[in-house]
């Protein structure tokens, strides 16, 4: 292992069926105006909003809501939240959702007592709040599985007017202080957004996998979880109400994500760079987006780490290598993955998200290149990549 790196990570996590009862203690530590985050309404439908409106109320909690993030939350919605957020004078930002309403709550927590634009400040220009900058705390309840929100600093807006979606990594005093995450609250997730919500987990392990030269423990804690998620996943898919299944996705979601697998590794995020160059123009599910240019972009770039994708090939897939030159078993590998996602059921073509021949050009533009990964694409590769997709 490589490199120099500084590992801490401050979200506590309570898991488990009865986690939720944890939000108690939890309240004791704020002040009482709690300013309650969610999305589109499905905690109302499922009953997860009366369980956290309860323990609030016994809790003596003034509440103020702050409801209708949507899906890949706008930087209008922002600024809507972090005036409601200043005003109310918010002790606690309770985030009750999936990625996007917690994601929404960071920039909230930085937002509200920051006199200037946030989505030029700490999104365009990546820009970290002051030293002494005023951040609301936040707590978190889970109800969607894959981003990894709940136990990091990621915080990704969407500003449809510039075709931008925009990722700020915060540092530790924006990422949530505790999640609960019981994985019985999953389970009224449409497929659609469970399967989605699975390959954005695979999406993470991937991106941080394919990066570096040396032998690297972080690599053998990435393919553990790549096989327990590829095993819980196929049973989800048969059957959803699989509580160990659901809990073993749960549980991978935020290991892929909260900031251990990265240590001493270059990463490559170049798929989640091109998924969201799509989202900002489509609005599609983030997951979705990913899985729709993944298989094109591993065949661009695998000829580029061949080693790496050979070793991922066997002691992910299973792939047998006898007889096999190192290229033909790394595209066994890819030809694998290509096979679970359509077991598991990802869109596979990102036309059926929206991407045209028309606005091909316009997505790229939009798209990130960083220099990271086995390969530095330009844009012209992103769009050989994209139109492979299609
Ligand atoms: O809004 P409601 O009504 O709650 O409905 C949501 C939404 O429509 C629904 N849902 C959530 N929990 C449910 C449920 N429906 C029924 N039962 C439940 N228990 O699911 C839909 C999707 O929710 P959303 O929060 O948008 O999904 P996800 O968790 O995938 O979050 C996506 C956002 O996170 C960002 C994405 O870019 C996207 O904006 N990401 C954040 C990351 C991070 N913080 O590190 C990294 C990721 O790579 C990702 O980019
Ligand atoms: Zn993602």
């Amino acid at each position: 292992m490589l490199g120099n790196f500084k590992y801490s990570n401050p979200t506590k996590l309570y898991f488990g069926e009865d986690s939720l009862s944890s939000l108690r203690e939890e309240l004791g530590n704020y002040g009482p105006t709690v300013l309650l985050t969610y999305g589109g309404g499905s905690i109302k439908r499922n009953g997860i909003y009366e369980q956290v409106t309860a323990i609030l109320g016994e809790a003596g909690k003034h509440v103020v809501e702050l409801s209708g993030v949507m899906p890949n939350p706008t930087a209008e919605k922002l600024r809507e939240g972090a005036e409601l957020a200043r005003t109310c004078g918010a002790d606690l930002i309770l985030a009750v959702g999936g990625g996007s309403t917690i994601d929404y709550a960071k920039g909230v927590s930085v937002a509200a007592h920051y006199g200037g634009n946030a989505w030029e400040t700490f999104y365009k220009h990546q820009q970290d709040p002051a030293p002494d900058a005023r951040i609301l705390p936040i707590g978190a309840v889970l109800t969607m599985v894959g981003t990894g929100s709940e136990m990091n600093g990621g915080s990704v807006i969407t500003n449809h007017a510039e075709g931008l979606k925009i990722g700020k990594v915060f540092d530790e005093r924006v990422m949530p202080r505790f999640a609960i995450l019981n994985p019985r609250f999953t389970m009224t997730l449409p497929r659609y957004q469970m399967v989605a919500g699975i390959f954005d987990i695979m999406s993470h392990l991937l991106e941080q996998y394919f990066s570096g030269e040396d032998d690297n423990t972080s690599d053998y804690l990435n393919e553990g979880l790549q096989r327990s998620l590829i095993a819980a996943s196929r049973k989800a898919v048969t059957n959803p109400d699989d509580y160990e299944a659901r809990s073993n996705i749960m549980w991978t979601a935020t290991w892929a994500l909260n900031t251990l697998l990265k240590c001493a590794k270059l990463q490559d995020w170049m798929v989640h760079m091109i998924g969201q160059a799509i989202g900002a123009h489509t609005d599609a599910t983030h997951g979705m987006t990913l899985a729709a240019v993944s298989i094109p972009y591993y065949h661009h770039i695998c000829r580029y780490g061949l080693p790496k994708f050979a070793r991922w090939a066997q002691a992910v897939w299973g792939v047998r290598p006898e007889g096999k030159t190192e290229e033909r078993i790394a595209f066994d590998g890819i030809d694998a993955l290509e096979g679970w996602m359509r077991e598991i059921g990802v869109v596979l073509s990102s036309s059926e998200l929206g991407v045209t021949e028309e606005n091909i050009e316009a997505i790229a533009d939009s798209t990130l290149l960083l220099p990271t990964g086995y390969h530095h694409l330009t844009r012209e590769e992103v769009i050989d990549i994209l139109r492979d997709s299609l």
